[in-house]
């Protein structure tokens, strides 16, 4: 049995992630698998270049999936990709939905570049979208 997080930026799933990993489970970031595969450099494409990073994102999912970890963090924009939400959805995984306040989560990304790019009013319309998206597949809710 699997479980994944999911959530905004800053909602935690990283660094429950991480306390379960110190914890003694096996754990994936996809984002930090990305960073390892492929190199910061291209993590950064999410900035100009959303395309390539999905598609590098969706390949490290399909991974993470198909692992032994029992425990995987998605990136807050995991449904960006069809094939990865598909992937995600169709799994047999329970989900778990990080929610957050919006006020703070800009508290805890205001210095990332996905933030600084889009500034406040487009990232409080990204988090508005994605909000009903995260509660509709998640097997539970918990606020964080
Ligand atoms: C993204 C969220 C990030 C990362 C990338 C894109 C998004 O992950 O995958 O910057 O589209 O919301 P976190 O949710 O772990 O910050």
């Amino acid at each position: 049995m699997k479980i994944g997080l999911i959530g905004f930026s800053g909602s935690g799933k990283s660094s429950l992630a991480e306390i379960a990993k110190r914890s003694g489970f096996r754990t994936v970031d996809t984002d930090m698998s990305l960073i390892e595969r492929y190199g910061v450099g291209e993590f950064s494409s999410i900035i100009d270049r959303e395309k390539d990073f999905r598609s590098m994102e969706s390949e490290v999912i399909k991974d993470a999936l198909n692992s032994d970890a029992q425990i995987i963090a998605f990136g807050g924009g995991f449904h960006r990709s069809h094939k990865s939400f598909e992937n995600v959805a169709s799994s047999s995984m329970k989900l778990i939905y990080l929610r957050t306040d919006f006020d703070d989560i800009v508290e805890r990304v205001k210095d990332r570049p996905l933030f600084l790019k889009l500034g406040i009013e487009k990232y409080r319309v990204l988090f508005e979208e994605r909000m009903p998206l995260y509660a509709g597949c998640a097997d539970f809710t918990v606020d964080s």
